[in-house]
């Protein structure tokens, strides 16, 4: 048994003391103790708690793998989240102009991924148990949107229907304008019998669609989103902003970076969250890597009324960045990459003289790199709204403004 002082969290919310030692679910000036495993402390023993630990809301916290910051008070969180992002820009050697952090309220998710397994005398739905690919039953959770929720018992009978006894299913649930979105993987392979099987059921289960793998077994009502009042229907489990209140917090920051420019782009578009809304004001150039993503953007244009321009374009923004000589009509650019930043992109907006960028990131870290090379160009990172949609995990999200010095 050792005893350690925490000393910071790390990215993705362990506690570290000097070695470093990893110890989950400990906070900043905790004095902890257990048996040292390599890096890690698996299972600390508080001997002396900081002021910022609470009780967790959720009775399931220390067992369930869903939630890894519930032991810390909100206060903590958001300031703990807002350093993430300072630290990394400082990293770059960037001043962090932060407006302030935007948490999304307890219960509002509005997509799941559900674990499940068929057992012998039903199926097991849940998610995993914290490290482990055991599955912890959950009888109520302090994120999900109550709809969702209320969708365990679809994930079951779909378990029983088209699980194996070894495998385990991931089924993702998104809440949509006309009932629940479901995509199923890991199960049965689909074949004729099965497929007989899954239509029928999701009638019943009330589904508006059911994906097996990549193919549509059923398709009752279109499952479309609504993006500020305009409607797109992305293919099946395709992203989509994590709460209801991340996506307006993060829309509002796009459009007040945007301002009244007249023609933008909007890179990684996705199915059109920021772009069908940019369209009411502004003429609009979506790029999206995946084909039924911008197919679905289109169509959304396309139904909806009143909007400008929009040219929606599948490209491979890593490989194949837009180069500097064809953004040059550009009033304003969006970039919302994934993980990895945008870091071929943004070397070419960087030798434009687009006036603003708006920029929204899931990776504060290669966010400030990307930002380094803005500045480095001559933009100005005007300001930066920290969002936190994955309330009580470590991920941080995002907007930010530049605009040429
Ligand atoms: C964080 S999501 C943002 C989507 C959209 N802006 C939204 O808010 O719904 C990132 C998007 O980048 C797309 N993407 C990932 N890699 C890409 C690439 N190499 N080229 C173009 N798009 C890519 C993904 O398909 C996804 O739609």
């Amino acid at each position: 048994m050792t005893e350690i002082v925490i000393e910071r969290l790390g990215l993705h919310g362990d506690g570290i003391a000097a070695g470093p030692i990893y110890a989950p679910l400990t906070l900043p000036g905790e004095r902890v103790e257990g048996d040292i495993t390599g890096e890690r402390m698996e299972t600390p023993r508080i001997v002396e708690p900081s002021s910022d630990r609470v009780k967790a809301p959720c009775p399931r916290f220390k067992r369930c793998g869903g939630c890894s910051l519930q032991h810390a008070s909100d206060d903590f969180v958001a300031k703990w989240k807002i350093s993430v992002v300072e630290t990394a820009l400082r990293a770059q050697g960037l001043d962090a102009p932060i407006r302030g952090i935007e948490t999304s309220p307890a219960a509002s998710r509005r997509r799941a991924v559900f674990s499940a397994r068929r057992t012998k005398s039903g199926a097991q739905v849940g998610f995993h148990v914290r490290g482990s690919d055991q599955i912890v039953e959950i009888d109520g959770c302090t994120l999900l949107h109550p709809e969702l929720l209320a969708a365990r018992p679809i994930v079951a009978e779909l378990a029983k229907v088209g699980g194996s006894r070894k495998g385990e299913l991931s089924v993702t649930i998104s809440l949509t304008q006309n009932k629940l979105d479901v995509l199923v993987t890991g199960g049965k392979p689909l074949d004729d019998k099965l497929r007989m099987e899954l239509g029928p059921l999701a009638e019943k289960l009330g589904l508006s669609r059911l994906a097996w793998d990549d193919e549509t077994v059923a398709l009752r009502h279109p499952p479309a989103q609504e993006f500020d009042g305009i409607l797109a229907t992305p293919p099946a489990g395709s992203f989509l902003q994590a709460t209801r209140h991340g996506e307006d917090v993060l829309r509002a920051a796009v459009l007040e970076a945007v301002g009244d420019a007249g023609y933008v782009a909007d890179f990684f578009a996705g199915c059109g969250t920021f772009s069908l809304p940019l369209a009411r004001k502004a003429e609009v150039w979506a790029l999206e890597g995946v084909r039924e993503m911008i197919q679905a953007l289109d169509l959304g244009w396309r139904n909806a009324k009143g909007l400008k321009k929009m040219k929606a374009q599948v490209q491979d923004l890593f490989r194949n960045p837009v180069i500097a000589a064809d953004m040059q009509k550009l009033d304003a650019v969006v970039l919302d990459p994934p993980r990895a930043g945008a870091q071929a992109q943004v070397a070419e907006i960087a030798q434009t003289k687009i006036p603003v960028i708006a920029y929204v990131s899931c990776n504060p870290v290669t966010f400030a790199r990307d930002a380094a090379v803005l500045v480095k160009a001559g933009y100005r990172l005007n300001w930066v709204q920290v969002v936190d949609q994955f309330r009580w995990s470590s991920h941080v999200e995002l907007a930010a403004r530049f605009d040429r010095a």
